[in-house]
């Protein structure tokens, strides 16, 4: 049985996620911050992901119960309050770095340190079309996203001699609580005119392509940033 760890998995894009690979029978702990309504199938582990006790607790607890870690999904983020890179300071800084960036960096350190004994392992970062361009407003979350890149193919260049591969997920707009928050933050802005589809995704258009990168059908690929975006980055 493949045994799947997705961080922020009780709401939107993890969700979904944690819905797909427990319908493909597999073992979900969904980790998260707040004891609600599991995505069926799922069991839930407490976790904030900027503290490092939380996550190695987490990996821990979810190789005891479960026997193995295959496949985790490191999805918990934040997109902070809107202002210019003149109105920031090192708390609001610290606000989405801290989830964003450190959260990956703490959780990929731990999920590898159980892979590489494992000698196999699956981690896919959720990052952002904003991880690969600008986007005046919201600097912060941007820089985090192309930070979670950078923190992606690095630990692909370290995990690929262990049999662990590291990709990520960048996704474009999608329909899910963030997007609501960032659009009621920001109702000048038309985040899906600038999707060549039309419209924002789905978190389950997500997940199928994190259930893709997270499987043997995706054997050969390390080191990815994989768009999933409408055609959001095409032009
Ligand atoms: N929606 C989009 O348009 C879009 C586009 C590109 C990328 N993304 C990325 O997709 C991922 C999922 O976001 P979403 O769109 O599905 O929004 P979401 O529903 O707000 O999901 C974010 C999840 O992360 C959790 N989380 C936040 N801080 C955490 C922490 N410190 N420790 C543990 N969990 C934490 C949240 O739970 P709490 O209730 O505890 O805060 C929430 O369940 C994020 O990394 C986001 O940046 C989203």
């Amino acid at each position: 049985m493949t045994t799947v760890l997705i961080t922020g998995g009780l709401t939107g894009i993890g969700r979904a996620t944690a819905a797909a690979f427990a319908g493909q029978g597999a073992d979900v702990v969904v980790a998260g911050r707040h004891d609600a309504e599991l995505p069926a199938g799922a069991v839930f582990m407490h976790a904030d992901v900027r503290q490092e006790d939380d996550i190695r607790q987490l990996v821990d607890d979810t190789v005891t119960r479960f026997g193995s870690l295959d496949v985790a999904v490191n999805n918990a983020g934040t997109e902070g309050a809107p202002g210019a890179v003149t109105e920031q300071s090192a708390d609001s800084y610290a606000q989405i770095f801290d989830t964003n960036v450190l959260g990956t960096l703490l959780s990929m350190k731990h999920e590898m340190r159980v892979m590489f004994e494992q000698g196999h392992g699956s981690i896919v970062n959720v990052s952002s079309v904003l991880g690969h361009q600008g986007a005046a407003g919201t600097s912060i979350y941007v820089a985090s996203k192309h930070a979670v890149d950078g923190l992606t193919r690095s630990a692909a260049l370290e995990a690929a001699g262990h049999g662990v591969r590291v990709n990520a997920i960048a996704p474009g707009p999608i329909e899910t609580p963030m997007l609501q928050r960032y659009e009621s933050t920001r109702p000048e802005t038309d985040l899906r005119a600038s999707v060549p589809l039309g419209r924002a995704g789905t978190p389950e258009e997500i997940a199928k392509a994190v259930l893709f990168l997270g499987s043997d059908a995706a054997s050969f690929m390390t080191g990815e940033v994989m768009f999933v975006d409408g055609g959001a980055s095409a032009g």
